[in-house]
């Protein structure tokens, strides 16, 4: 007799009648049916159990919750809703649970209260489907880099360098933050701290990963950066994974499309290998959608949504030209926007962003060089001397998905940029040195993990779609 899964059972055809599985109790009825899950795939096996045969205590003890193993024969079913279940020959619990406060109770819970019970929340069908969608994805992500060539980079999570501008910063200190060694003039001393300098944790790999592919021509990180701006949306984290392609003798267009084909890819295969658990978030937004009034509803389904993206083309245009539709259009005429858009220059508020998917073009958006004075330092200065070559994607319910650029490879332009915004080049030697030793054309972006798993499996909350999140005033588990 082998252990086995869920998964394996229901999608096995009886060869082997004796079975041998462990999970937990999701609902215990009549004495009699146990709905058995073990993580391995949304659905329950049903283990029927020989009531009038088994001991009154251990029938007790099966209550929602609890941990069980069972032994028994695989036959078919006679119920509605299942092909086989077990009919239960031994049963031993496990680990018991308590039904009077057991917090995942088989009925609706609101995903606030789950969220505070986030290390309960995944023995739940919403919770368990999007966990398994993210690992999915975290494998499809590695596969397309590989299939392309690429080599995976571990950029380091403590940095010496605050260059990126990206947010605020968490430092990182061994310090006593009661009687911190001070200098003549009163300031924290952090030569005397455990790197011998002011360290952080990274708000993104990408300047380290540019010296790799300045190397080994194309390369990815994927891993947590940290960001300690306060901004409690439900689409922001101060802890959340990014994935950074980084790329040789690649132009902005190379990388427009580097970003469209990966985005496609990854979403591509869920829908070929993770098709229960999407089918499952489809019916469960299809169900939230009936209690919204008409207007607010969505005209696309789950699936239909990743459909839509995986078979076409994404629209591309300009900050300048994204600029002119806002201007003109209704909301803006009309001051509906909180931010009016007047003059070319002005930044993109994510109410903007949206208008442009949502409501103009109706399909993912890659917009390209932005004014420079709203871009960070290492992009591309275009020749028109006032925009660079920097790329954002916009996605449906989501906005900004993904961030990038082509770099700015030119000695002289950088330093003049560096110099504009007070960076040091003693901070930045290294990377001046990549300009210094055979410089040339490279590119790369950003792509927020947990934003994209919420648009996969249409969660509302970016708090929903990763483990344990950390937000403003939260940090507990
Ligand atoms: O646009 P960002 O700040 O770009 C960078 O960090 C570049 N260094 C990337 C690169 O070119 N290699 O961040 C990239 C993406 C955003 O588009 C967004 O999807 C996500 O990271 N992101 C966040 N996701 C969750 N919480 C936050 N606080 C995020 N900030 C950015
Ligand atoms: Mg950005």
């Amino acid at each position: 007799m082998q252990i086995r899964t869920v998964s394996e059972l229901l999608s096995q055809k009886i060869a082997n009648p004796e079975v041998d599985i462990k999970g937990w109790v999701r609902t215990f009825r009549a004495n009699r049916f146990i709905a058995l899950n073990d993580g391995s795939t949304l659905n329950n096996i049903q283990c029927v159990v020989d009531f009038e045969n088994t001991d009154e205590s251990i029938l007790k003890r099966i209550t929602t919750g609890a941990a069980i193993h069972i032994k028994g024969d695989l036959v078919e079913s006679l119920g509605k809703g299942q092909s086989v279940e077990i009919n239960v020959k031994h049963i031993e619990i496990l680990g018991d649970s308590d039904p009077e406060t057991y917090p995942i109770q088989p009925k609706k819970h609101s995903f606030e209260f789950l969220r505070e019970n986030a290390h309960l929340r995944t023995r739940t069908n919403t919770f368990s489907a999007v966990m398994r969608l993210r690992s999915a994805l975290s494998f499809a992500i590695h596969k397309y880099f590989n299939e392309n060539g690429f080599y995976y980079m571990h950029a380091p999570i403590i940095t010496g360098s605050d260059a990126e501008g990206a947010g605020e910063m968490f430092r990182v200190s061994s310090l006593d933050g009661k009687n911190p060694p001070l200098t003549e003039n009163g300031q924290i001393d952090y030569s005397k701290d455990f790197f011998g300098k002011e360290t952080n944790l990274t708000v993104s790999g990408q300047l380290e990963a540019e010296t790799y592919a300045m190397s080994l021509g194309k390369v990815y990180t994927f891993g947590p950066t940290f960001r300690a701006e306060n901004s409690n949306t439900s689409r922001h984290l101060a802890e959340f994974w990014m994935i950074e392609p980084e790329v040789a003798f690649m132009d902005l267009a190379g990388n427009m499309d580097l970003a469209e084909s990966f985005l496609k890819s990854v979403i591509k295969y869920i829908l070929a290998n993770n098709r229960e658990d999407l089918d499952f978030l489809n019916q469960r937004l299809l169900d939230e959608e009936k209690t919204k009034p008409q207007a607010e509803r969505s005209d696309m389904s789950l699936i239909e949504k990743l459909n839509f993206v995986t078979e076409n083309n994404f629209t591309r245009l300009s900050y300048t030209e994204a600029i002119d539709i806002l201007r003109d259009s209704t909301p803006n005429k009309k001051k509906k926007f909180k931010y009016i858009i007047e003059d070319w220059g002005a930044d993109l508020q994510s109410e903007h962003e949206r208008f442009l998917v949502e409501k103009h073009f109706k399909c993912p958006v890659i917009l390209y060089d932005y004014p420079a004075n709203i871009k960070a330092f290492y992009m591309r200065l275009n020749d028109d001397g006032k925009t660079v070559r920097a790329m954002d994607i916009l996605f449906p319910g989501i906005g900004e998905i993904v961030g990038g650029a082509q770099r700015e490879e030119r000695l002289d332009v950088l330093k003049k940029k560096m110099a504009a915004i007070h960076i040091p080049e003693e901070d930045l030697w290294w990377y001046l040195d990549l300009r210094k030793y055979g410089t040339a054309v490279h590119s790369g972006f950003g792509l927020g993990f947990e934003r994209l798993v919420m648009f996969a499996t249409g969660m509302s909350n970016i708090r929903d779609v990763i483990p344990f999140p950390r937000t403003p005033q939260n940090a507990e588990f």
